[in-house]
């Protein structure tokens, strides 16, 4: 009897501590943005045309497929020399939505098919669904262009922070 009380009262402890926790990391949001994750040459090359796309927001597999096309990327010249390339490739694939340890990765991986190799980000099923309140004209207005202009409505979207707080869509 007394036995049955005590761990009463240390299931009642656990769930209370997880409510506590689950509600701090909720507060900071930090459960949801992607990690800070770092490389020069990536920063530098990859930020010229476009939003610089965190890593985790697409499994190696397309990373990989996108790094060896550079020279007929989206219909521009995105080569680089061998080292180079070889070194952001690398750094892509040991941060992709894969191998990151974050749950927005994790959720990208899981619901992009194993039999499919998005080369972007824009076309993952997650992606889509997550932005599915955006009508078609929107995406088209000049201050955006496509839904591959992240930084348009996600002021943060380089360091890979997507806070609904912050998300402003232009008019
Ligand atoms: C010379 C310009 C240029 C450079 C440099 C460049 N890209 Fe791109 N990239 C583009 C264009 C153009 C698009 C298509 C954008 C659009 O649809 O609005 C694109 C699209 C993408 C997309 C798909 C975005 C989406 O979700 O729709 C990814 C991923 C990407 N680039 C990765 C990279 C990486 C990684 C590098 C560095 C190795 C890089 N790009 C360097 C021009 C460039
Ligand atoms: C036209 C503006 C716009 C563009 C461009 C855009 N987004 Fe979004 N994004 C939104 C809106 C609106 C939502 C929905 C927020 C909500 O559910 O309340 C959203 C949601 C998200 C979320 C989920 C946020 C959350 O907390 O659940 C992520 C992650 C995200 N976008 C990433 C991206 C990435 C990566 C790109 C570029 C490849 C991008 N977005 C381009 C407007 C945009």
């Amino acid at each position: 009897m007394t036995r049955k009380i005590l761990q009463m009262a240390v299931l009642i402890g656990s769930v209370t501590a997880t409510g506590w926790l689950l509600a701090d990391s909720h507060k900071h949001g930090e459960s949801k943005s992607l990690p800070q994750v770092s490389n020069a040459k990536w920063a530098a090359e990859c930020s010229s045309c476009h939003t610089l796309y965190h890593p985790g927001l697409l499994p190696e597999r397309s990373w990989s497929k996108i790094m060896s096309g550079l020279d007929r990327h989206f219909g521009e010249n995105a080569g680089l020399d061998p080292l180079a390339q070889k070194e952001i490739a690398e750094f892509l694939v040991a941060n992709s939505a894969d191998h990151a340890q974050n749950r927005r990765s994790a959720k990208i991986a899981q619901s992009t098919p194993a039999q499919s190799t998005p080369l972007r980000i824009s076309e993952t099923p997650w992606f889509v669904r997550k932005h599915d309140e955006v009508r078609n004209d929107v995406w088209k207005r000049p201050k955006i262009g496509s839904p591959a202009n992240c930084t348009a409505c996600h002021n943060g979207a380089d360091k890979g922070d997507f806070a609904e707080a912050r998300i402003k869509i232009p008019r």
